[in-house]
């Protein structure tokens, strides 16, 4: 007969376990196992776990074998967001075949550059390309693979609707974001946005359906005394509830430049065409900011109808914020002829 001291013990030992088990089953954190298997193919971990590269740049993702099993393939698979549903193949491989799969693999191939390298070349980087991408090597035993983050260096852009505040809902603010040069701002890019500074009082729409605005000075029309950080709505009805956008763009292949004058919008339409270009978008001038330091103390007309100018330098006469940023005076009516044109070429 076991002792009441005996059962007490394994009664606590079992409610421990189950404790223990279910705390770990119910953490939406949970990456990773925590002892993460040994990998004896692929080189771990990774040269790099992340690789950061702008619109149009060719990259490399690592993925290099430190043994070769005598038989195997290699799988490229971008991973979507879990709430974002399916992952994407993008090719397999084996010694003989290449084979891609979908948008990305058209630009995808395997840099090979020694019998061991499986890294994953993608040529034309674009903006959608961000995320998490797997290697993956099949030998039908141990499969092992490796996850590497692909960032897009970019700017990310409040855009609000020419009819006023909070005027789309989630299609429409994508739609918007691409008539702009850009898609819908990830969380993570967001987040990054907000530590360079972005501070913007309006909700709106970002890539996975949520909503969310970054405060960097907490104000009480802005969220109240909550410290500075980001602000979540969480997810909304992509049909029925309306916000702004956050919108992501990068690097740009063209260039902007200013017309000096007082035009009208159609004048200043024209005034571009004239030197062979077009009204820049409002993701093109951001870009320029961003990347070409583009710094210019007039305000311009852009192709939506809005009107903005770019400051690197804050000085008082410049809009007088002390921060750099891309200034805007909204959109105007477009008779007024009183700015001068942001162009693209
Ligand atoms: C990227 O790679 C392609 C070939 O895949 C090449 O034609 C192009 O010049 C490269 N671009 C850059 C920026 O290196």
């Amino acid at each position: 007969m076991t002792s009441f001291k005996e059962n007490f013990v394994w009664i606590l030992l079992i409610t421990l376990c189950f404790f223990s088990h279910s705390s770990a089953s119910y953490n939406p954190h949970r990456a990773e196992p925590a002892t993460p298997k040994k990998l004896l193919y692929l080189l771990e971990p990774p040269l790099q776990v992340e690789v950061a590269g702008r619109r149009g740049d060719n990259v490399t993702l690592p993925c290099i074998l430190r043994t070769k099993p005598n038989h195997y393939k290699i799988k490229w698979t971008k991973l979507e967001s879990e709430h974002m549903g399916q992952q994407n193949v993008i090719m397999i491989s084996n010694a003989n075949a290449f084979k891609p799969y979908g948008h990305v693999g058209q630009r995808a191939s395997l840099q090979r550059a020694h019998t061991m390298d499986a890294s994953l070349l993608l040529s034309n980087v674009e903006l959608g390309d961000d995320g998490r991408y797997r290697c993956e090597l099949i030998n039908g035993i141990e499969d092992e693979n490796i996850v590497i983050t692909l960032r897009i260096e970019g700017v990310v852009f409040p855009y609000q609707s020419k009819r006023g505040r909070y005027k789309f809902n989630f299609h429409e603010a994508k739609q918007a974001c691409a008539e702009q040069d850009g898609i819908l701002s990830t969380y993570n890019q967001l987040y990054r946005a907000w530590t360079e500074g972005l501070d913007w009082c309006n909700a709106g729409w970002i890539y996975d359906g949520t909503v969310h605005y970054p405060v960097v000075h907490p104000r009480p029309v802005c969220g109240g005394e909550l410290p500075a950080g980001i602000r979540s709505y969480g997810p909304k009805d992509k049909n029925h509830d309306r916000f702004d956008a956050f919108c992501f763009t990068s690097q740009i292949s063209g260039s902007v430049f200013y017309i000096f004058g007082s035009f009208s919008y159609d004048q200043a339409v024209h005034a571009c065409k004239h030197q062979g270009s077009e009204l820049a978008l409002v993701g093109q001038l951001y870009a320029a900011w961003r990347f070409q330091k583009y710094d210019h103390c007039n305000g311009g007309w852009l192709k939506d109808g809005s009107v903005r100018f770019p400051i690197i330098n804050p000085r008082k006469h410049c809009g007088g914020i002390p921060e750099a940023g891309v200034r805007s005076f909204g959109f105007p009516s477009k008779t007024a002829h009183l700015y001068g044109a942001y162009c693209y070429r």
